[in-house]
């Protein structure tokens, strides 16, 4: 099988689970619980899910008993897209093909949706982890990604990226910008998998290395997309980021240089899985990255 079509494949599990979790019994107070059916289930790459699933079956974790809780991971994935697309932000009008959140509905039950989904994923990964997972193993993995997602990571990340007085040619600044922004919940994600299926600790340091270096392409990837794809190929807007002259990699090292960082992160995410076994699904993955059109 190939790469596309076990991506296909995964999407599809994932996408059942996130359904099922998402049918509820009533449907009071209406309109948030449609709004989080909205985002979620409206497309998506799903990558984090699939990371830390193949991490798990790494380590001998089966992916009936991975997926339950990895979906937690695509509730946080909701929680930074719907915020991010926000006015306040990046004032986004589209989100996977169809309106961002805030416009299908409104602003304040966006915000509010986006606070559902980071909820959400907490009480998935406690609930559905304790009866699959130990509990300290559980504990680790909802300890890992409040540092991943808060002021270290997404969250201080965002708050860099929205900083207008940053320089755009400021390398150092933007890798780090995008290893806290992006990188640190790819990292979280994989590690999940890998935490809850016990795999010993240098091995851990190895798969981490991976996710921050594939966090990286995939963030500079993101970039190169605003700048050359067109809104019906990716679905989101295109060329914003060159319109409020946000610094980053193509603003930093023009197109030709971001494809060349892209693929030097790419190269160091597989040498760092020297070592690890099992490891032809993570190195596919790391050069789908750079073919990537949405
Ligand atoms: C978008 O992530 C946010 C970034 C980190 C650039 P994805 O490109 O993984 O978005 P979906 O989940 O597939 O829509
Ligand atoms: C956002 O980066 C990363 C998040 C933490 C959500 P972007 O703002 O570039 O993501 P897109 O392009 O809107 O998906
Ligand atoms: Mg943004
Ligand atoms: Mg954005
Ligand atoms: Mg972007």
């Amino acid at each position: 099988m190939d790469l596309k079509e076990q991506l296909v494949g995964l999407k599809s599990e994932i996408d059942s689970e996130l359904d099922k979790q998402l049918r509820y019994d009533n449907d009071f107070p209406p309109r948030i619980r449609e709004a989080l059916r909205y985002s979620v289930l409206n497309g998506g790459k799903r990558l984090r899910p699939i990371l830390a699933i193949t991490a798990g079956e790494m380590y001998g974790v089966e992916k009936s008993k991975l997926i339950p809780v990895a979906v937690a991971l695509e509730y946080i994935q909701s929680f930074t897209l719907v915020h991010d697309d926000l006015p306040c932000m990046d004032d986004a009008l589209l989100r996977r093909g169809k309106p961002a959140l805030h416009r299908e509905f409104n602003e304040a039950l966006a915000t509010l949706a986006g606070d559902a989904y980071l909820n959400m994923a907490y009480g998935v990964i406690a609930r559905e982890g304790v009866k699959r997972f130990s509990a300290e193993s559980v504990l680790r993995v909802i300890d890992e990604l409040s540092d991943a997602l808060g002021v270290d990571g997404v969250l201080g990340g965002q708050v860099l990226d929205l900083d207008p007085s940053r320089n755009a040619s400021d390398l150092e600044g933007i890798t780090r910008l995008h290893q806290m922004k992006t990188a640190s919940f790819f990292c979280a994600s994989l590690r999940m998998g890998a935490i809850l299926a016990k795999a010993p600790d240098n091995e851990l340091e190895k798969l981490t290395s991976y996710a921050m270096e594939f966090g990286l392409a995939f963030q500079i990837t993101d970039d190169i997309l605003d700048e050359t794809s067109t809104v019906e190929e990716l679905g989101k807007d295109v060329g914003h980021d060159a319109e409020i002259k946000r610094a980053n990699y193509v603003s930093a090292y023009t197109l030709k240089g971001a494809r060349t960082q892209a693929q030097q992160a790419v190269d160091r995410a597989k040498d760092a899985l020297i070592g690890l076994p099992k490891t032809d699904f993570l190195k596919k993955l790391a050069d789908y990255l750079i073919e990537r059109r949405k």
